[in-house]
């Protein structure tokens, strides 16, 4: 990765987690967390369409892949270059930009949406509060679309970076879905503050549920 140095390249080489997916031809070591969090909660039990946000180099989209029936439809967004991933539909743009929420829209063509998963992580500005805003505000936006365009027994996995902002965050998603968990795969490293908040069940208040 650009701007980033030989210890980190170093530490990266000598990660059990970082070899297991090379060897296992995924483009993320991310992917494994998708997958512990899928072994135990079942993410992708009858699941037909997917939404991968922040989906880029696509190790989420191949776990997705191999976890989909043949008929299985998954729709992946990202703000940089994918290289293509064959049976994933590919977005380029900012999930916060209406423009580019409209084209993931138009992609899912109306079906409701089994499981949103978002990865996305906002560029670090380094201060810690920017970083929570920052982070906040891509995790809301990815649980307004969850809400809206989720099946009722949908599910919704989100990255969640502890810091203020956390707690009134899975607030508001305990208001939107009838049960939030929140979990941290072995291959999350144990000093980073990220961990994914599960949630299934949408509540819409008022308004018509997708079957
Ligand atoms: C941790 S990586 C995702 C890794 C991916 N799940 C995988 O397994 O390959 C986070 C991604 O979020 C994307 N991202 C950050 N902000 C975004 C935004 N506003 N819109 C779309 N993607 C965004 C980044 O470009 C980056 O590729």
């Amino acid at each position: 990765m650009r701007g980033r140095g030989g210890a980190w390249r170093r530490e990266r080489d000598n990660d059990a987690f970082f070899r297991e997916a090379r060897r296992r031809g995924l483009r993320s070591r991310a992917a494994l967390k998708l997958e512990a969090i899928d072994t135990r909660d079942h993410l992708f039990r009858d699941a037909r369409v997917v939404v991968d946000l922040g989906a880029a180099p696509g190790g989420w989209s191949q776990i997705a892949l191999r976890a989909l029936p043949p008929d299985g439809r998954i729709v992946a967004l990202d703000i940089a270059e994918m290289e293509p991933l064959a049976g994933v539909e590919f977005i380029q743009g900012d999930f916060r930009r209406p423009e580019v929420l409209d084209r993931l829209e138009a992609s899912v063509g109306g079906r409701a949406i089994d499981l949103v998963m978002s990865d996305m992580a906002p560029n670090l500005s380094g201060t810690r509060v920017n970083d929570q805003a920052r982070w906040r505000d891509l995790a809301e936006s990815a649980a307004r679309f969850a809400g809206g365009l989720l099946k009722y027994d949908g599910v919704f996995l989100v990255k969640l970076f502890h810091g203020e902002e956390t707690e009134s965050y899975l607030g508001t998603l305990r208001e939107r879905f009838a049960s939030v968990a929140v979990r941290k795969p072995a291959a999350s490293r144990k000093h980073s503050s990220e961990t994914y908040a599960l949630a299934r069940g949408v509540r819409r208040v008022g308004g018509k549920n997708r079957h």
